[in-house]
């Protein structure tokens, strides 16, 4: 579907009736970093990647972390962060696509903030993870296997967000757009029920 970009009035009142953080949440390789970006800017909020965060408190990158420490200790760091994050004025979040694996954190991550699932298809996935190596959980088997498998796993986890906007496309400004449109109308909503 095309979607057509929302006049600066009405992302303007997205922003003014935003009262929490959003959260992108969705497989590595849908874009939630880009798209996160994007959404703040647009909206003129303060943009977190947990991911960055988790490097630049350790110093290390994702995967030496994994290396070193292992995938429990990314994890715990992983927790604590949207633990602290979540509470913040509106911002911009956008998660590590295992995040969700811990309840604790997909329980507040739904309570305190608006949860987008970013959703991609398999080969898009699989194209725009093989540009990089630095997703450690894909260099132990066939990379479309593993995608295919934690797809499985998680998909009814993401199934939880408030939101799900498909990224699948190249035009990353439609992608914004289908962004913006979403989270109007869920503020609408919201506000049409609290009546
Ligand atoms: C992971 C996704 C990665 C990163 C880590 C583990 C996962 O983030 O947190 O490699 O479990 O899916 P992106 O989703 O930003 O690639």
């Amino acid at each position: 579907m095309i979607e057509t970009a929302l006049r600066q009035d009405q992302i303007s009142s997205v922003r003014d009736r935003l009262d929490r953080p959003v959260a992108l949440i969705g497989m590595m390789g849908t874009g939630k970093t880009r798209l996160g970006k994007m959404l703040a800017d647009a909206l003129d909020l303060p943009f977190i990647d947990t991911d960055q965060e988790i490097e630049q408190a350790s110093g290390l990158s994702i995967p030496e972390i994994f290396e070193r420490f292992g995938e429990p200790y990314f994890r715990e760091g992983e927790r604590r962060i949207l633990h602290r994050v979540t509470t913040e004025d509106p911002c911009v979040i956008a998660t590590g696509g295992g995040a969700i694996l811990n309840p604790d954190t997909r329980n507040e991550l739904h309570e305190k903030t608006v949860m987008i699932w970013i959703k991609a298809e398999l080969p898009v996935m699989l194209t725009r993870t093989g540009k990089t190596d630095r997703r450690p959980l894909l260099k132990n088997g066939d990379p479309a296997d593993i995608l295919r498998k934690l797809t499985e796993e998680r998909y009814p986890l993401y199934a939880g967000a408030h939101l799900t906007v498909d990224s699948s496309g190249d035009d990353s400004g439609q992608t914004l757009a289908a962004m913006l449109k979403a989270l109007a109308q869920h503020l609408d909503q919201e506000k049409a029920h609290s009546r």
